[in-house]
C-alpha cells in the first residue's frame, strides 16, 4: 500500500474505499468489513450518505485496531455555519462511534463555508479531527479558502477519472500542497469507460482488469482514489494493484482520453446548488 504525507505532516494511504450509495444496513457492514479485511486502511464517508453507523460497526467488526484506520466523513449543506459545523461534527463521532476523525471534508463550496471552515480548525486545534479539508471546490472558491485559513485544506475531493482528469485544478492543488482526491475514481462504474479499448490492452498486457489500470493510473497521477463497491470480489481486485507499475508511455495514452467533460453535475452550478441545498438528512 502506498501512502501519501499531507501538507500537516499526517500519513493518508493512497487507496481508500468509498461508501456512497451504500444504503443497505447490512450490506454496508459487510462491505467496510470485506474492505478492511482485505487491506484497505481509508473509509470515506458521509453524514449525507445515511451509514457512518454502518462504517463504525464495520470498523468495530473488523477486528483492526480503530488507529490504523484513516476514517473521513463530511459536513452536509444544512449544517453550514459556525455554530452548527461544531455540532455535526460531535454527532458524526458519535454516529461512528469514534473520539476522533482522520479527515473532516466539506462537502461542498457553499454559503458560509468560512463559518463552517473556521469551527473546522478549532475542531482540529482540539484534536478531534487530524485533517481538515474540502471537497467539489472550484479554483476561485480555494483561493477564497487559502486567502482567509488559517489551515491549510489537505484535500480537495473531486470528480476524477481518465475521461474527467481535472488537468487545471490537479496543478493549481499541487502548487498549492493540497491533495486532489478522486471520486467517482471508476466513472461511477461507467461501462463505456471500463470497456474502452485503450485501457484493455493495457490490462491485457498486465494480466489485470480495466478497473485496476484506472485505480493505478490515479495513484500513479499522485492522487488518492476512493474506488466503492459492494461486490467482494471487486472489493479485492480494486485493491491488487501494487504488483505492476504502468510506464510513462501507458499513463500518456491513459491521459490522452480525457474529454475534460464531467460525468456527474457540476459542483459550482446554480441550478444544482439549489437542487442539493433542498436535501435535508434526517439523521
Ligand atoms: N465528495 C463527493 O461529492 C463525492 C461524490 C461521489 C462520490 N464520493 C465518494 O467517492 C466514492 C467512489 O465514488 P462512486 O461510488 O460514485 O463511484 P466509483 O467508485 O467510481 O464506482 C462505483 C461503481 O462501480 C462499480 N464497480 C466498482 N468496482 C468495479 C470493478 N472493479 N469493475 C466494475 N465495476 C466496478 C460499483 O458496483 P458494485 O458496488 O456493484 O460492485 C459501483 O456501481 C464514493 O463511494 C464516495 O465515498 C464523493
Amino acid at each position: 500500500m502506498k501512502h501519501y504525507i499531507l501538507n500537516n505532516g499526517i500519513k493518508i494511504p493512497a487507496l481508500g474505499f468509498g461508501v456512497f450509495l451504500i444504503e443497505d444496513k447490512k450490506i454496508c457492514i459487510e462491505s467496510v468489513v470485506t474492505a478492511i479485511q482485505k487491506g484497505y486502511r481509508l473509509i470515506d464517508t458521509a453524514s449525507v450518505y445515511m451509514n457512518e453507523r454502518e462504517v463504525g460497526e464495520g470498523i468495530k467488526v473488523s477486528g483492526i485496531n480503530r488507529e490504523e484506520i484513516f476514517v473521513t466523513s463530511k459536513l452536509w449543506l444544512q449544517d453550514y455555519g459556525y455554530e452548527k459545523t461544531k455540532k455535526a461534527i460531535d454527532k458524526t463521532l458519535q454516529r461512528l462511534q469514534l473520539d476522533y476523525l482522520d479527515m473532516y471534508l466539506q462537502h461542498h463550496n457553499f454559503t458560509d463555508n468560512l463559518g463552517s471552515w473556521k469551527a473546522m480548525e478549532e475542531v482540529c486545534r482540539e484534536g478531534k479531527i487530524k485533517a481538515i479539508g474540502v471537497c467539489n471546490y472550484p479554483i476561485h472558491a480555494l483561493k477564497e479558502l487559502l486567502a482567509v485559513a488559517e489551515i491549510k485544506p489537505v484535500v480537495n475531493q473531486v470528480e476524477c477519472n481518465p475521461v474527467f482528469q481535472q488537468k487545471e485544478l490537479h496543478g493549481f492543488l499541487k502548487e498549492n500542497d493540497i491533495y486532489l482526491e478522486s471520486w467517482a475514481p471508476l466513472g461511477h462504474g461507467n461501462k463505456e469507460l471500463l470497456s474502452d479499448l485503450r485501457l484493455s490492452r493495457i490490462a491485457d498486457k498486465y494480466g489485470k482488469e480495466t478497473a485496476q489500470i484506472i485505480l493505478r493510473w490515479h495513484i500513479q497521477e499522485g492522487k488518492i482514489a476512493i474506488p466503492k463497491s459492494t461486490t467482494p470480489s471487486r472489493i479485492q481486485s480494486n485493491f491488487d494493484i501494487w504488483d505492476f507499475e504502468l510506464t510513462e508511455e501507458e499513463m500518456n495514452v491513459i491521459r490522452s482520453i480525457d474529454t475534460n467533460k464531467r460525468m456527474g453535475p457540476d459542483p459550482d452550478d446554480k441550478e444544482y446548488k439549489k437542487r442539493i441545498a433542498s436535501y435535508v438528512v434526517d439523521i
